[in-house]
């Protein structure tokens, strides 16, 4: 199991927050799109968002739209919404069912679920066209522990890097037989990226959220994945406390039965870059998505997963947990707008990073280095 260090003890090397540009450059903000969001493997929500064959999300990203469907197999495709006629986006509807076939909507070209060209009306006498040359772009298509991520890059990296150091942990918590029970979505006016540097530090918590520091002592926790692509620890429950909910009281039932002893008294709070944050706590799971819109907004879902019993139950009061978040959220995103308007100033200049800020700068290095690449 992994190693704990204290926040204090991971190197800061002297970290500066970054230079304005960073959160007002469109052609930072492409780059970024270009090389991070183009690349990298992104979370687009839970497999059962698409439970059976034709169901389908849309999920758009840098200007492209994404459809997600579950073809007859049973498994999970990805494709540009994009006709391989004359180009028409296929589907307008951001969730739905296909009756079969995706068809497009100018010109009846019809696909299958798995992406083939089917139907393509008045086409037979055309030389040498041929059906088996026009299949939909697809994209790669990964689930794990019941979560979907895609990859618009020609030759994706390999997605298990990503997962190495965290598996283990994610692995106790149950995650492929939770179920949602909520999402909200967020129209926030900051930078992707403060939005992530807020969540890997709770420095801010005693100002921001004082509701929050009732329930977990904002300097307690430790470390476990202080480098590279996924980055957190845990924080502690104080006594007596069952879960971050308004009332301090446990939601759900454990989210696993063999969840180890000491974890009934920790949130784990994890990034998984570039666009995915997971809080683990014992009675539900919490994860939030983020789509960059430009350099100073971003689009945010969160998403409360229970075990299936917590909702069966009438003793349990779910929304306990989503209410203690969706409060704490909008404190978050409200400081982060505020951060945004200040960084953008022609008076701002990098800060230093506390101690207690570790995270939010070896995210910052992750996002230079694949600015670099
Ligand atoms: Fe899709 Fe013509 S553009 S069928
Ligand atoms: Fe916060």
């Amino acid at each position: 199991m992994a190693t704990f260090i204290k926040r204090a003890e991971v190197p800061l090397d002297g970290a500066m927050t970054l230079p304005g540009e960073y959160y007002k450059s469109p052609e930072i903000f492409s780059r970024e799109i270009e090389r991070i969001f183009m690349r990298g493997w992104l979370c687009v929500g839970r497999e059962d968002r698409v439970p059976r064959p034709g169901d389908y999300v849309l999920q758009e990203i840098g200007g492209e739209s994404i459809i997600v469907v579950r073809e007859n197999a049973g498994r999970l495709r990805a494709f540009y919404n994009v006709c391989r006629h004359r180009g028409t986006r296929l589907c307008e509807a951001h969730q739905g069912k296909f009756s079969g076939t995706i068809q497009c909507p100018y010109h009846s070209w019809a696909y299958g679920l798995d992406g083939h060209l089917i139907g393509a009306p008045s086409t037979s006498d055309l030389p040498n066209f041929n059906k088996a040359d026009y299949p939909l772009h697809a994209i790669a298509i990964e689930v794990w522990q019941g979560f979907v991520f895609i990859n618009l890059a020609e030759t994706p990296d390999p997605i298990e890097p990503v997962f190495e150091g965290i598996a283990e942990r994610a692995a106790q918590y149950n995650l492929p037989n939770l179920k949602v029970h909520r999402q909200i979505a967020y129209d926030v006016a900051a930078n992707w990226k403060l939005l992530i540097q807020n969540y890997s530090e709770c420095y801010h918590c005693s100002p921001v959220h004082p509701a929050l520091a009732r329930l977990t002592p904002p300097t307690s926790g430790e470390n476990d994945l202080y480098e590279g692509p996924t980055l957190g620890g845990y924080m502690r429950l104080n006594d007596g406390i069952g879960s971050m909910t308004m009332t301090g009281r446990a939601c759900g039932v454990p989210v696993a039965a063999d969840l180890p002893e000491e974890d009934h008294d920790r949130v784990y709070y994890y990034s998984i870059f570039p666009n995915m944050l997971l809080s683990l706590h014992p009675d539900y799971v919490m994860f939030h998505t983020l789509w960059p819109v430009d350099a100073g907004h971003t689009r945010i879902l969160c998403d409360w997963l229970f075990h299936p019993d917590s909702l069966a139950r009438p003793e349990f009061n779910p929304d306990d947990g989503v209410d203690f978040w969706d409060m704490t959220n909008r404190q978050d995103w409200h400081i982060c707008e505020q951060s945004q308007l200040g960084v953008v100033s022609r008076a701002y200049v990098p800060g230093p990073y506390s101690s207690r800020e570790c995270l939010s700068a070896q995210f910052d290095r992750e996002v230079l280095k694949a600015l670099e690449k």
